[in-house]
């Protein structure tokens, strides 16, 4: 049972969602908007389903993850009408809502059959979801321009959300903390993951995300998604990328762990910490996001040349010669919310160099975002490295014993407040 402060945020939560809807259904022409939850869709050829998790607007509004076939009615100056699906279903258990005050702010009504219900009036009516579901209904399917506004209402955050998203930083660092404890105990992945799992108490399915478990060399594949049953003969890296869901909200965590006897990828596990921690310290508002990602390459030359990866060449000219993107291919971090990389990050294309960035804005107060640096060593982007004109100033011998490590990762969840930022993920450590 969530805590009754958490509990009385959300009826808080609901009146602003009402207020910041009712101004873009206004301001697009619109009173009524109906929204379908989804559904799971078939398997092609196969006659099982997909795992489903939920539609984002339908969980910004009621943070309920797995429910198929439901329909929210959200109309301009009236209590939002919430039509549950419960079919009579022997093959399926139903589960009924738990007992608490947001259904009082919300009109709930059970539903038996899966389509729309039908609306007394369609003028002025938007309806958004999964195309499949809609097909044929009345009022207008997926206004472009409305499902932008609505997008954007989901920017910042209000303070139930940020009550749920810190939840979800302190149950996914209760899982992190099982998985070290696995890795340095020897185990495999997966039975790190079975361990995160039973650490969170919740199965991979209902998880934000596939969490990426990569030992030694795995670690260098960004989104490695294979579990070894066996564990490696000799343990030398961890690299967990885990969150858990809470009442619809993502964490996005990733840490690093160098095995024992490692002590050049410690000493770039402890170097990539600090950057880490100072790229945290400049979310602000008012701050270029774009800036934190380049200040994360700029920290990475430095590291580079510290540690002796990259000899000879200054700092600037190693961010500009491209060798800090062969070391860190993607993008700083994203907006978390109820989708784990959410809505509205790039209302303009990223710049050329940052070709996979999925933030590109100005921070404000109540935004979140993930800070997520890394240095991989991945042999598909080093090889032309190593064979191009810069070759002869990286070190081969020390890159040939860390690729054996794969990379580093280190991600935080971070808050921007009104005059700098909370990290959640931090806060969230005992
Ligand atoms: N877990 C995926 C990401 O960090 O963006
Ligand atoms: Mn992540
Ligand atoms: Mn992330």
């Amino acid at each position: 049972m969530p805590d009754q402060h958490l509990l009385a945020l959300q009826l808080e939560h609901l009146k602003q969602l009402q207020s910041r809807y009712e101004h873009a259904l206004e301001s697009h022409g619109y009173n009524t908007l109906l929204m379908a939850s989804g559904f799971a869709p078939y398997q092609y050829g196969d006659d099982q389903a997909w795992h489903f998790q939920g539609y984002g607007p339908f969980l910004h509004w009621t943070g309920l993850t797995g429910r198929e076939h439901c329909w929210l009615l959200i109309r301009v100056g009236q209590k939002p009408v919430l039509w549950l699906y419960e079919p009579i279903d022997f093959w399926h258990a139903g589960r009924p809502l738990p007992e608490e005050p947001w259904l009082q702010a919300v009109e709930v009504r059970s539903r038996r059959t899966p389509d729309a219900p039908e609306l007394t009036t369609c003028n002025g009516l938007a309806v958004i979801g999964d195309p499949v579901l809609l097909d044929g209904l009345p009022g207008d399917i997926n206004p472009p321009a409305l499902l932008k506004a609505l997008d954007e209402t989901r920017v910042h955050k209000t303070d139930y959300e940020i009550g749920c998203l810190a939840h979800a930083n302190t149950l996914a660092l209760e899982g992190h903390r099982a998985a070290q404890t696995a890795f340095l105990n020897g185990e495999s992945e997966f039975a790190i993951s079975l361990a995160y799992q039973q650490a969170t108490r919740q199965r991979e399915a209902d998880a934000p995300y596939h969490s990426i478990i990569g030992l030694n060399e795995h670690a260098g594949t960004l989104h490695y998604q294979y579990y070894d049953i066996q564990p490696p003969g000799l343990p030398r890296s961890l690299l967990i990328d885990a969150g858990v869901r809470y009442r619809g909200y993502c964490s996005d965590i990733t840490r690093t762990t160098a095995g024992s006897g490692e002590a050049h990828f410690a000493a770039l596990v402890q170097g990539l910490e600090r950057l880490q921690l100072r790229l945290c310290a400049m979310v602000a508002p008012g701050v270029d996001y774009i800036d934190i990602h380049r200040k994360a390459h700029q920290g990475l030359a430095v590291l580079l040349s510290a540690s002796g990866l990259v000899k000879g060449l200054d700092d600037e000219a190693i961010v500009e010669q491209g060798i800090t993107r062969a070391f860190f291919p993607h993008g700083i971090g994203h907006f978390l919310g109820v989708q784990v990389h959410d809505v509205a990050g790039r209302p303009v294309p990223p710049p050329e160099d940052a070709p996979f960035l999925r933030l590109t804005r100005m921070l404000e107060p109540g935004m979140v975002v993930t800070i997520e640096p890394g240095l991989y060593f991945i042999p598909s982007l080093l090889r032309p490295l190593l064979s191009g004109p810069l070759g002869h100033h990286l070190n081969r011998e020390l890159l040939d014993e860390l690729q054996g490590c794969g990379g580093i990762r280190i991600e935080d969840n971070v808050v921007v407040s009104d005059s700098g930022h909370t990290n959640l993920t931090r806060k969230a450590e005992p």
